[in-house]
């Protein structure tokens, strides 16, 4: 993937130069790119006064931000309590076997990411599987997988 650092100027002119404005930085700079490119650290760290060690623990500290290319889609299971209680380990199975990967693994056609991550805020709809920012609850292991159908379906759009 070829990076357009032009837009990363536009990015840092826009949101500010010093190490206050890392995180606005680099979530508009994931936005774009899908992920946040070591070579755009490097990039930053040369226009402003961020370093690359600065950035760099920001992007590793909050789990927000990814070094590495996601889908179109993140399919986040939510194994919270609630939802691990719920059976998310096998609503993550269920959907590892819908779209051949492992958890945290992108579908070959970077259409879909699988991740789990931590409670989303819906326990009452426990087990919660979100995609994008639409909460699917009270899930089995069928309806999860049927998500995915749902979506290929509609070509991506619900
Ligand atoms: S534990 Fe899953 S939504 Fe709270």
């Amino acid at each position: 993937m070829s990076i357009d650092l032009a837009l990363v100027d536009t990015i840092v002119a826009d949101k500010g130069v010093d190490p206050t404005k890392a995180i606005p930085v680099l979530q508009a700079v994931q936005e774009k790119f899908r992920h946040v490119p070591l070579q755009v650290i490097e990039r930053i760290a040369a226009t402003t006064e961020m370093t690359e060690s600065q950035l760099y623990g920001v992007v590793t500290f909050y789990s927000q931000f990814r070094l590495t290319p996601v889908g179109e889609k993140i399919v986040k299971v939510c194994h919270g309590t609630a939802c691990h209680v719920g059976g998310a380990e096998g609503l993550t199975e269920a959907l590892e076997a819908r779209l051949g990967v492992k958890d945290g693994e992108n579908t070959p056609d970077m259409k879909y990411t699988l991740d789990s991550v931590a409670c989303v805020g819906c326990c009452s709809l426990a087990p919660v599987v979100m995609v994008e920012d639409k909460v699917f609850g009270k899930l089995d292991r069928k309806k999860a997988a049927k998500i995915i159908d749902e979506y290929d379906s509609s070509g991506g759009s619900r």
